[in-house]
């Protein structure tokens, strides 16, 4: 399976991609997961995206296509992948188009997760993530069951910086100038499956065992 999750920031690609991953052990593969390893590391990397994501605004094109080549050459990835977060726009999805292309392999799915604006606002507002192992809660819909303790590792769980409402409406207006085209481009190649991101935690998940039924 080689799919990419597209959506806004807190439609739920993330959240998807953990119950994909309970059935399809495919590699999950986040850029967002990745930079913010890379900034509790400290690394070079890490330093230069943070100004980038703390401002709600896209890290640059160049350093997202350079970490995401490397990443897609490891051995995992050669089996199967879900792409959470990458590509962002029409000019890193050309990039994947070619590294695809060398690797001779093609891509099965691109999911577009459909969600209005103000219900990203609700959601992200009130998400809380583990610092740990990244399990992801919500203090409406899924509230961990000790405050600020991770049920699955006993990790702390917080706030991530850039889930502030003002951070989050600049998120959204970069996504629908940068990232929504990508609707677009993947429809043209007829690749591209809408799914309602307000329904189920499991609704891709669902869709694609359809699809697979249906094949
Ligand atoms: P990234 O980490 O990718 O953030 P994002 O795309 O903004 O997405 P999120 O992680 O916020 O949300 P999600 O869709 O995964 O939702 P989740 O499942 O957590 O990127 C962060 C930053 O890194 C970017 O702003 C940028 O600076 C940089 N970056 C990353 N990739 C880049 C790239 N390719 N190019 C350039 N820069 C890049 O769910 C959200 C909440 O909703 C949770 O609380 C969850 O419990 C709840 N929820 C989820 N689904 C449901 C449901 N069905 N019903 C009810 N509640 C739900």
């Amino acid at each position: 399976m080689r799919i990419i999750l597209l959506g806004a920031p807190g439609a739920g690609k993330g959240t998807q991609a953990d119950s994909i991953k309970a059935k399809y052990p495919v590699a999950h593969i986040s850029t967002g997961d990745m930079l913010r390893s890379n900034i509790k590391e400290g690394t070079e990397l890490g330093r230069n995206a943070e100004v980038y994501m703390d401002a709600g605004k896209l890290v640059p094109d160049d350093v997202i296509i350079a970490m995401m080549e490397r990443r897609l050459m490891e051995d995992d990835a050669k089996e199967g992948f879900m792409l959470d977060g990458f590509p962002r726009t029409i000019a890193q999805a050309k990039a994947l188009d070619e590294i695809l292309d060398k690797m001779k392999l093609k891509l099965d799915a691109v999911v577009d997760l459909v969600i209005e604006d103000d219900a990203v606002v609700g959601r992200l507002t009130s998400r809380r993530v583990c610092r740990q192992c990244g399990e992801i809660y919500n203090t409406v819909m899924k509230p961990s069951s000790k405050e600020g303790v991770c049920d699955k590792c006993g990790g702390d769980v917080v706030q991530r910086d850039d889930d502030k409402e003002d951070v989050i409406r600049k998120r959204l207006s970069v996504f629908h100038e940068q990232t929504a085209p990508l609707i677009d481009y993947y429809g043209k190649q007829g690749i591209l499956v809408p799914v309602d991101a307000t329904g189920e935690k499991d609704a891709v998940l669902k869709v694609l065992e359809q699809k697979k039924a249906n094949a």
